[in-house]
């Protein structure tokens, strides 16, 4: 699957992110090549089966199998500083976001908020240093934010 999970967000909006949330600690879902982190998880260390305590969490998981990332996070929230999800914003009608996160977003009190960036963000395919013409994918994306204290 890598073909289509290995896409990397762009220095230009980590560094926008990075602005906004402080400097994460770990990239929760990456390769050496696009890790966002010093300290990372592969798909050999699995990102799935860490610890996220204590740190300030990245995370753009792979696309084509978001469920269990966002189980993950709401397992491990409450012990980490924070979580930041990158996803599609295309998928709201699905299974997963209906019944993990829209019962549950922004709603007083609770550890999840959800924002729906503007324009398109593009990604870096593996491979390749920067982004190439055409590769602005056909949906907007937004950011799940979890926060241990809301
Ligand atoms: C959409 S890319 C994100 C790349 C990078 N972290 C970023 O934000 O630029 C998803 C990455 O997660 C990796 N991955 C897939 N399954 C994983 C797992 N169980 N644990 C950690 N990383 C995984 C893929 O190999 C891919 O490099």
């Amino acid at each position: 699957m890598d073909d289509v999970d290995d896409r990397a967000t762009t220095p230009l909006h980590f560094a926008m992110f990075v602005e906004r949330f402080g400097q994460f600690t770990v990239d929760v879902a990456a390769a050496a090549h696009n890790t966002k982190c010093e300290k990372y998880y592969d798909r050999e260390t699995d990102g799935l089966r860490q610890s996220w305590a204590d740190e300030l969490v990245w995370c753009n998981p792979p696309f084509s199998a978001i469920e269990p990332w966002v189980l993950k996070a709401w397992a491990e929230y409450e012990r980490a500083r924070g979580i930041v999800m990158l996803l599609p914003a295309n998928r709201t009608e699905q299974k997963w976001w209906q019944k993990h996160v829209e019962p549950h977003r922004d709603r007083p009190g609770s550890g999840l908020r959800v924002e729906f960036l503007p324009g398109r963000m593009r990604f870096i395919r593996a491979g390749h240093l920067d982004v190439k013409p055409n590769e602005r994918p056909p949906f907007g994306c937004c950011l799940l934010i979890w926060s241990p204290t809301p």
